[in-house]
């Protein structure tokens, strides 16, 4: 055989991927069959883009419109203030709610500002990362003066999508193949927030992103975003970030890591960001759904046996946030604590 020509090689590399199927975008899942009674249909749905895709989207989900709305409007005017006005109710150490302006990522600064109110209020967390200390500590939540209604307003939507999220438990309960109720035990005292973004124009949106890439540490995430667009999320199939295409008036749902570990890896939490835009500002607004402090997280005994045993070690949920909390703060040139740092090592 002659020698093959470099040329020739660099032509078939350049060539597009054929794709046998298209891995697509994250599936989109009308809850209103809630209504219609074909329940068994939506459970086996969500049961597959949970394992698929960890992310899906949401329509007919019953949080009002004028609900949003009003939440939208508020937030809008809230950050529309000046800086000294927004950082009257600034996030600190002491008090983790509140507005802040340079979240960290693996130490880059994200594009993006921030509200953040805990729904529990107060909020009962562990006082410190270390395991022998039993102490417990209080977050209150730092309540602007401007917009006038904002207390009433966020308090209205945080009841409509709490809703959402203990439905969509269920759901995800139900798909596991466990009673419906069977997770709603360990949000007794939960620790939720939701948090109101505000990406800014970028003027480098190739040089920053609005938020690098992560997985959310808690249950489940519910998400609100306008139509501007950004969330990528990595496609389990081949590893592409994705853009979530906004649909108006849906929700975008994510799991996380929580119910990775309760689910023992059946459905795992899926890394996502937020890329920056140049010339628009967007808003979304995550409700971060998370369990009790004292939870200890752990493979859920139903779903585990002698052929499939716990991929992870219990680990307490308050400690855990202590601990993330704390590297927040100190600005420590550390990774995060991450569930990988629990998981049962194979043998
Ligand atoms: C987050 C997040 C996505 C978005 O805050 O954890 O992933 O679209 N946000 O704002
Ligand atoms: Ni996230």
């Amino acid at each position: 055989m002659g020698e093959i020509d470099p040329a020739f090689i660099q032509s078939i590399e350049q060539r597009p991927k054929l794709t046998v199927t298209d891995p697509g975008e994250i599936p989109v899942i009308d809850l209103s069959a809630l209504d219609s009674g074909a329940v068994d249909l939506l459970v086996a749905d969500i049961g597959k883009a949970c394992e698929e895709w960890g992310f899906f989207q949401v329509i007919n989900h019953g949080v009002p419109l004028e609900v949003v709305r009003r939440i939208e409007a508020a937030m809008k005017e809230f950050f529309d203030q000046s800086i000294d006005e927004k950082r009257k109710v600034k996030r600190d150490e002491a008090k983790a709610m509140g507005y802040h302006d340079s979240e960290h990522t693996k130490n880059v600064r994200d594009w993006k500002e921030v509200l953040d109110i805990a729904v529990e209020d107060p909020m009962v967390i562990s006082a410190s990362p270390d395991p022998q200390d039993q102490e417990l500590t209080e977050y209150h939540n730092q309540w602007p003066e401007y917009p006038p209604e904002f207390r009433k307003i966020w308090k209205e939507y945080a009841g409509e999508t709490e809703k959402l999220a203990v439905k969509l438990l269920e759901l995800i309960s139900l798909s596991l193949g466990l009673a419906g109720d069977r997770l709603i035990e360990f949000f007794q005292g939960q620790t939720s927030l939701i948090r109101l973004n505000r990406y800014p124009p970028c003027p480098w949106p190739e040089l920053a992103l609005g938020v690098g890439r992560h997985k959310d540490p808690g249950a489940l995430t519910v998400l609100f975003q306008d139509g501007v667009g950004g969330l990528e999320v990595k496609r389990k199939a081949d590893g592409e970030w994705v853009g979530v295409k906004p649909i108006p008036n849906a929700y975008i749902i994510n799991v996380g890591d929580v119910i990775q570990v309760w689910s023992n890896d059946k459905y795992e939490s899926v890394e996502h960001r937020v890329v920056a835009n140049s010339e628009k500002e967007r808003f979304s607004i995550p409700f971060f759904f998370f369990p009790a402090h004292h939870v200890n997280v752990k493979p859920l005994e139903e779903l585990t046996n002698t052929e499939n045993p716990p991929k992870f070690e219990e680990y307490n949920w308050g400690k855990f946030m202590a601990t993330r909390n704390r590297s927040d703060f100190k600005k420590q040139a550390v990774e995060n604590i991450q569930i990988h740092h629990f998981r049962v090592s194979e043998q």
